[in-house]
This record gives C-alpha cells, sequence and structure tokens, in this order.
C-alpha cells in the first residue's frame, strides 16, 4: 500500500495493526491522539451519539464486540512501540467497551498521566436514567524520556479570572467542557472531534514540526487540526470511502491555518515574586507540602504545585522549605 502524501505528511487507507507494523519504525511518533472504533454493534452507534444520519459519510468500519478486547490489545502494543520515549497518547473512549482499553492499556510499560472525562453537549436522551453526556479520554505516557507538557501554551499561571481564580488551573482540570460541534449540512463522520478538543491535547503535549498520528482518522479531524497547528499528520484509515472523503478535504487545509486564532497567554513572572513570605504564608506552605507528599508525590512535583498555588518561583519555594527541615 502506498500513501497517500499531503503537504509533505503520509496517510494510509489500511488496517492500522498491518499499517503501523510496515510502515512505522520503532518511536518514530512524538503523540497519538485517536478514537478507536467503540464495538457498538450495528445501527446503535448512531442511538449512542443520538444524531442525524444524512450527512454522514457511509463507510465506517465496525469492530465485532467479541474481537475488541483482542483488537485493543494489538492495536495499542503497537502505539507504544511507535511512540518515542516521553512521547504520550490520548485515546477517546465511550463508557461501553472502556474496561477493554484500559485493560490492554495496562498490559503495557506506558504510563498514566491523567484519566480525564470530557463533557459535552448533546447528550443521549433517557427516561428512566441519568442522560450520558460524557466521554472517557486516557492520556498515557512512554517513560524513558522527557514528556512535552507546554504548561503555559493557553492561560499564563498569574492569569485570573474575574473572582481571582486561576485560568491556568482551571483549564489544567481533569473534567473538560467541550462542546461537539454542530455542522449542518456538511458531510461528517459518525463521531467527529471537536477542533478545540485536540486543539487543546496538541498545544499542551506537542510543539510545532512534531508528528501526530491517529490510528483511526475518520474524519481527518486530528491531522486536519495537527495541520493547522504547524505539526506534522500522519494516520490509517480503513474504509476506502471516508478515507477519499477525509484526503479530499485534507487537500483544502492552509497549515498553520489555526495559529492566528489560538489566544496569546500573558506570561510573566509569578504573581508574588519578591514580596515577603510571612510567617502564615510559611505555616500554609510547609503544611500544604507535608499533604501533596504525604499523596505519594515527589518533591519535584510538590514544588511544582506549590509554585503555581502561591505564586512564587521555584527558588524561593526550595529556599523556604530548605530553611524548615524540608531539604
Ligand atoms: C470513531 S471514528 C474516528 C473519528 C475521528 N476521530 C474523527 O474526528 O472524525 C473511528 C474510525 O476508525 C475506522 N476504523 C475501524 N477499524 C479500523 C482499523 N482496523 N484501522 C483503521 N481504521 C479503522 C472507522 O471506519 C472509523 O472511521
Amino acid at each position: 500500500m502506498v500513501a497517500t502524501t499531503i503537504h509533505g505528511c503520509n496517510f494510509y487507507n489500511m488496517d492500522c495493526i498491518e499499517g503501523v507494523r510496515s510502515h512505522f519504525a520503532d518511536e518514530s511518533v512524538d503523540l497519538i491522539i485517536t478514537d478507536p472504533p467503540y464495538g457498538i454493534e450495528g445501527d446503535a452507534l448512531h442511538r449512542h451519539y443520538n444524531r442525524n444520519e444524512l450527512h454522514v459519510v457511509d463507510g465506517y468500519v465496525e469492530i465485532p464486540l467479541a474481537d475488541y478486547p483482542s483488537f485493543s490489545r494489538k492495536w495499542i502494543r503497537e502505539a507504544e512501540r511507535i511512540l518515542r520515549p516521553g512521547g504520550q497518547m490520548y485515546v477517546i473512549s465511550g463508557y461501553s467497551n472502556l474496561i477493554h482499553i484500559l485493560n490492554a492499556l495496562h498490559e503495557t510499560d506506558l504510563q498514566e498521566i491523567n484519566h480525564i472525562i470530557w463533557k459535552y453537549n448533546f447528550g443521549v436522551y433517557t427516561s428512566r436514567k441519568y442522560v450520558s453526556s460524557h466521554y472517557h479520554i486516557l492520556y498515557y505516557a512512554k517513560p524513558g524520556g522527557r514528556r512535552t507538557f507546554n504548561l503555559e501554551c493557553r492561560y499564563g499561571l498569574q492569569e485570573r479570572d474575574d473572582q481571582g481564580g486561576s485560568l491556568n488551573y482551571r483549564d489544567r482540570e481533569d473534567v473538560w467542557i467541550i462542546d461537539r460541534e454542530y455542522k449542518p449540512g456538511r458531510s461528517k463522520n459518525k463521531n467527529e472531534l471537536p477542533d478545540e478538543l485536540l486543539t487543546k491535547m496538541m498545544q499542551y503535549s506537542s510543539n510545532e514540526g512534531e508528528l501526530v498520528c491517529d490510528l483511526f482518522l475518520g474524519g481527518f479531524s486530528t491531522a486536519r487540526v495537527a495541520l493547522g497547528l504547524n505539526r506534522n499528520a500522519t494516520g490509517f484509515e480503513v474504509s476506502s470511502e471516508i478515507f477519499s472523503h477525509g484526503v479530499n478535504l485534507l487537500r483544502t487545509v492552509e497549515p498553520g491555518y489555526l495559529c492566528d486564532s489560538l489566544r496569546r497567554p500573558t506570561v510573566g513572572r509569578p504573581r508574588n515574586q519578591g514580596k515577603r513570605w510571612t510567617e502564615s504564608e510559611i505555616q500554609q506552605l510547609l503544611q500544604r507540602f507535608e499533604g501533596i507528599m504525604q499523596e505519594g508525590n515527589t518533591k519535584k512535583k510538590a514544588i511544582e504545585e506549590l509554585t503555581e498555588e502561591f505564586g512564587r518561583g521555584r527558588f524561593s519555594i526550595q529556599r523556604i522549605l530548605r530553611e524548615h527541615g524540608n531539604s
């Protein structure tokens, strides 16, 4: 199978497991963002997404439920192999077969970083139980290298909302409220991810010029947003109808087209830098330090959290801890 190349990036119309094995070297990818088929039988999928199918591109390939555990194990093993040390993966999953994805992840050496809940609009209507309105985003990293996490890529640490709350903290909470896009009359994949969601993952976890891979391209939204943010993109889609729709769309995309729309964070010195430490602030710091360490965190992690909470520089925090016997 030869790749279709767009803007210098390769895309493959084939099964991703076979495709990754034949086209990707070990440790060759910086970031994987992927949304595998959910193993929901037959027509239940569109009920699950509660949507009008009129403009959905045909050809979506589902995985039979009986094969779902072994299928998940295979593609996740390959994903682990191609990630560079420190490389990261976000897997978007509904709850129905989440257990199989989690089991497969636990069989690898990948490290769980966060289990994010994505709360969306247009939940599945129910009358005898609660309305289902979230997905799971499993955020993992490959050990052995430096993991990219661009702490201030969207909000500076000192930026506050009207009530004085930290915008950076709020943006990094592990419940994300992001609406699905409503695209009346436009053709789309059965479960297209919103640009806002993809942009957020890529901003935090990759840099310009890095390679972002999606093993299940569907509507090519990951590839489109990656190109739009000046990343390189690659990936697989097994359905030829969906693939040709996706590549046609991608050909119209201008690399970097999303960059101007990004919010520019105000990044500056810590908000309390240069202010004298009061005795009560020192006591609070020591208590918080103890609490964070008791949760099983490293000292480095504790200091990272404390710099943000106290609006102080790392050296200042380290000095106070040292002076109080926590060297
Ligand atoms: C949930 S959709 C992906 C949607 C995509 N994230 C988007 O935003 O449009 C999953 C896609 O994986 C494709 N697929 C199913 N089995 C596959 C396989 N073995 N290899 C590659 N693609 C596959 C399906 O045809 C479907 O288009």
